[in-house]
């Protein structure tokens, strides 16, 4: 029987997450378990690491959205675009970045400030106006950030920092 092949996804510049460029390699998941277009939590210590088949091959990051941290392993998967399942954040896979800010509005990875918005199958809702209004427009959606990983016979592989 023919190796199934398992294409890995590079790691865009510079969103390496702190202390994964040495770390060991851990044995998370068998390939057999992750299909393309599919996503797999895994926990390794107070580390949720989401793994991900994509069309541009397979990458882990944090399941934590980088807005305020909701898994987004139970978000969607559309292509390389994952979306959180609150407030509605989308972020590509594939460079780490933001393809839809979040309904709260924030800063963007560069200190952009951006308004909430109400989705169009959405009803507008008051919005706060107090110190929860400051928090949220504080809060920055840093791009997403990656573990190195690779695949042998068949056990997908990422590097954990410890
Ligand atoms: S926690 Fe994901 S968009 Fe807000």
């Amino acid at each position: 029987m023919a190796a199934a092949y398992a294409q890995l996804m590079p790691i865009p510049d510079g969103l390496i997450a702190i202390g994964a460029a040495t770390a060991d390699f851990e044995r998370l998941a068998d390939l057999a378990d992750l299909p393309v277009g599919s996503m797999l939590r895994v926990t390794r210590g107070d580390l949720d690491v989401l793994l991900v088949n994509t069309e541009g091959g397979i990458c882990a990051i944090d399941d934590r959205c980088p807005h305020m941290s909701a898994p987004l392993s139970l978000g969607t998967l559309e292509g390389c675009v994952v979306a959180c399942p609150l407030h509605k954040g989308k972020f590509n896979l594939c460079d780490g970045n933001v393809v839809q800010f979040p309904t709260t509005g924030g800063l963007d990875a560069d200190g952009v400030s951006h308004a909430p918005w109400t989705p169009a199958d959405s009803a507008p809702k008051p919005e706060p106006t107090d110190l929860k209004a400051m928090a949220r427009a504080a809060t920055r959606v840093r791009r997403l950030r990656y573990y190195p990983v690779r695949v042998v016979n068949g056990h997908i592989e990422v590097r954990i920092p410890r």
